[in-house]
């Protein structure tokens, strides 16, 4: 039973992968044009004025508000990707380079939801992003 509460959900994520790339470019493409400059190929960023993906993307999801944090930092809502790729985008993310973090009820975005919180504009990405990790229990990161 506990296997399926925590199957069910990658299943469901793969597939709204699968599905999400048919339109335009695939999420791998995506992450490599728009992203990866900063983020690098293997997700680990340049601490720390990039944060790790593999280190720390998957946490936010752990806490109110940290899955409308992932879309709304410059980077994601910013990007010139229309919400269904951006949603496809962080999935794929989240389970290249977050996999490890992931919570058993994983819901994958949608563009619905991505939407919504990209209308609202995150005016200091970097104290929102310290509030969450303090709220986590991490006692947030070092200061820049
Ligand atoms: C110009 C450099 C740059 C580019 C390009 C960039 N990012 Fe980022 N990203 C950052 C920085 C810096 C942060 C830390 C938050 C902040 O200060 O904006 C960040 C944080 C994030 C986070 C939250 C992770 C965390 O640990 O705080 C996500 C998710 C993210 N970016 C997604 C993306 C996506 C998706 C793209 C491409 C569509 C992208 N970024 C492109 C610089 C970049």
């Amino acid at each position: 039973m506990s296997r399926m509460r925590v199957l069910l959900p990658v299943a469901g994520l793969l597939l709204a992968i699968a599905g999400g790339s048919q339109a335009g470019q695939p999420p791998d493409i995506n992450y490599q044009v728009h992203c990866q400059g900063c983020h690098v190929p293997d997700g680990s960023g340049i601490p720390p004025e990039v944060p790790s993906l593999v280190a720390d993307m998957g946490r936010f999801l752990h806490v109110d508000g940290g899955r409308a944090y992932l879309v709304q930092v410059p980077g994601t809502a910013n990007s010139p990707l229309d919400n269904a790729e951006v949603a496809t985008l962080l999935n794929w993310m989240l389970v290249t380079y977050a996999r490890h973090d992931l919570p058993a009820d994983f819901r994958p975005y949608t563009a619905a939801e991505v939407a919504r919180y990209r209308a609202e504009r995150l005016l200091d990405p970097a104290a929102r992003r310290g509030v969450l990790l303090a709220q986590l229990g991490s006692g947030g990161r070092p200061e820049r």
